[in-house]
């Protein structure tokens, strides 16, 4: 009853910003990622009888703030009924500050969960389940390029281009370490419920995700570029509108963002995009991500720089 799985983060270039049912965690937009390789996160889940509570260890340490999010996404892949579980999860980056850490968390924490209650499941139930504890967590379930669509009922995910015919790197900037100010569910409801913009924000989604699809299919680097700064900027504009506002960059953020414009204008092909949380991602062209992580890691206020390529699926590490 032991089973142990691996996910990447995925870094969203049309972002998911918005419910449109809180109870099943659907989002209100669909959203276009990249699944990352080179960071991850590994999560053990051991179903014991003899347990009487769950326990989730985070590299080595108990953390009780995550434990009913952890328990909750056991319940809904196992079943309310389940053995208690030892869930184990390490990362090899900064958890909880807007590097998508909850998206590999739950990703593996489903796929070792449904491997240690031997369920077989497909991968699209796989990419429900994990999308129920955490919206972003259904696209670590596909590598590459990866759309999530939104229906009423429910979601669909799927890759719409492998990592292999368009190799582009992520350099991460990272600004601050800790968890970030507000946690996204109630960031997104908060900005539902006051900011002015959002309607137009879920209005002009399906357009931006039209753009984004077509330059992903066409490996048009500069239309993605411009619709992924472009809409990214448009979700920090709906926080930042919100009532109370919601700023989750600080000014290494910033300074970031002018290092990627100057790149620009000196012909690099770069492009920025945030998360909620004040860490900078800049999608980049192979042959530019060592001037693109130069530029970063030199940057004012940059504690650390990693470098990703595009990869792989969540996946099984040792099926029991
Ligand atoms: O999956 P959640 O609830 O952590 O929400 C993720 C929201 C963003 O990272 C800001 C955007 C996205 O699409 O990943």
């Amino acid at each position: 009853m032991q089973a142990t799985a691996i996910a990447q983060p995925n870094i969203a270039l049309i972002k998911y910003w918005g419910k449109c049912d809180l109870g099943r965690n659907l989002p209100a937009v669909g959203s276009i990622s990249v699944t990352l390789k080179d960071l991850y996160t590994e999560v053990s889940v051991t179903l014991s009888s003899d347990r009487l509570q769950d326990q989730l260890l985070v590299n080595g340490s108990e953390n009780l703030p995550m434990l009913a999010r952890i328990s909750a996404c056991l319940d809904s892949v196992v079943g309310e009924n389940r053995a208690r579980a030892l869930i184990e999860s390490s990362s090899n980056f900064p958890i909880a500050a807007g590097l998508a850490s909850s998206a590999s968390a739950f990703a593996a924490t489903t796929v070792a969960a449904a491997s240690a209650a031997n369920l077989n499941l497909g991968t699209d139930e796989l990419a429900r389940l994990a999308g129920l504890a955490s919206g972003s967590a259904a696209r670590s379930l596909y590598d590459g390029f990866v759309e999530l669509q939104n229906t009423a009922e429910t979601i669909s995910v799927k890759s719409i281009r492998d990592t292999e015919s368009w190799p582009l790197q992520v350099v991460v900037a990272i600004t601050e370490v800790g968890p970030k100010a507000t946690g996204s569910t109630e960031a997104m409801e908060i900005s539902r419920a006051t900011s002015p913009f959002y309607d137009s924000w879920i209005d002009q989604q399906e357009q931006d995700l039209d753009v984004a699809r077509l330059a992903i299919s066409q490996q048009d680097f500069g239309s993605l570029a411009a619709i992924a700064e472009h809409n990214c900027l448009k979700m920090h504009s709906v926080m930042w509108a919100s009532r109370p506002s919601m700023m989750y960059w600080n000014s290494a953020t910033m300074r970031c963002m002018q290092a990627v414009r100057q790149l620009q204008e000196d012909g690099h092909r770069v492009f920025f995009t945030i998360d909620a949380g004040p860490q900078v991602k800049a999608v980049c062209v192979s042959e530019d991500v060592d001037a693109v992580a130069e530029a970063l890691a030199n940057t004012d206020g940059v504690r650390e720089v990693m470098t990703s390529g595009l990869g792989h699926a969540a996946r099984l590490v040792n099926p029991s």
